[in-house]
């Protein structure tokens, strides 16, 4: 389980994201970016973000730590923005907060190298998972003290929006045209060699066992929360040994 906080201050929100992210306190007096569990991307990205983002620290990739956030309604009552306020109110109980690396700057591809093994790994890593956004519009990658963390997996896994097709979803290949590390020359096929064969069932039942019931229960086609966890993991089994064979758009670097 992800450690358990209650938000006790909202301080501001971050304007980059595209969903309205916020910046808040914590009863454990830490600083947390805040994805509300109102926001109009729903739930399904919450999810996403726990399966992927403790799938990708488990294979030694930086992900700042993810907890959960208890949040009072209440909290956004002297929020002037009323678009911030909506988002406070429609969003009461458990939402999702990553530790906030302040101080953190935005990774420019073009002012920061990345090695090729760490651009394969984290290129390989998008690829399982079909991480759709990670492109040099929008890396979402930060850096500090020259080390880069990973955020924002909300867009990955475009099967669970669609569990009847996910099956023939997962077949499909991975285009890596607009990464943001297309042009270190990523190293995806040593990648594949050292982190395929981490992605086990075990492995994968310790990370779904992450995400909190209240995002998983009442998913029509399944009967419990377990049983989705179950089908989270399947196509990430089913990718993990052959997806480097199918990424697309890698060739003619730089
Ligand atoms: N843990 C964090 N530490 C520091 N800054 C963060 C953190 N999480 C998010 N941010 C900042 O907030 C911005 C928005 O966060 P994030 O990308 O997760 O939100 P989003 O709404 O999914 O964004 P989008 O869909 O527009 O990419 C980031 O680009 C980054 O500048
Ligand atoms: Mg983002």
């Amino acid at each position: 389980m992800l450690k358990e906080v209650i938000a006790t201050r909202f301080i501001a929100p971050l304007r980059e994201g595209g969903s309205l992210p916020g910046l808040i306190e914590a009863d454990d007096l830490g600083v947390y970016a805040l994805k509300f569990t109102g926001a109009g991307q729903g739930r399904k990205t919450l999810v996403a973000e726990v399966v992927c983002g403790e799938l990708a620290r488990r294979l030694g990739l930086r992900v700042p730590r993810l907890v959960t956030v208890e949040l009072d309604p209440v909290l956004g009552l002297g929020e002037p923005d009323p678009e911030v306020q909506q988002l406070l109110k429609s969003s009461g109980g458990t939402n999702l907060g990553t530790d906030f690396l302040s101080g953190a700057l935005g990774f420019d591809p073009l002012a920061f190298e990345v090695s090729p093994e760490e651009a394969g790994r984290i290129v390989w890593f998008d690829a399982l998972v079909n991480n759709v956004d990670r492109s040099w519009r929008n890396p979402n990658m930060l850096l500090r003290s020259g080390e880069l963390w990973l955020i924002d997996h909300g867009a990955t896994m475009i099967w669970h929006h669609n569990w009847p097709g996910a099956e023939a979803s997962a077949a499909r290949p991975y285009d890596a045209s607009d990464h943001a590390l297309r042009g270190a020359a990523p190293d995806v096929a040593a990648a594949a060699a050292d982190l395929a064969p981490r992605i086990t069932e075990d492995l994968l039942a310790e990370v779904t066992a992450q995400v909190p019931d209240v995002w998983l229960a009442g998913e029509p086609g399944f009967d419990s929360p377990d049983d989705l966890r179950r089908a989270y993991a399947r196509p990430l089994l089913a990718r993990a040994a052959g997806i480097h064979h199918r990424i697309q758009g890698l060739e003619g670097d730089r």
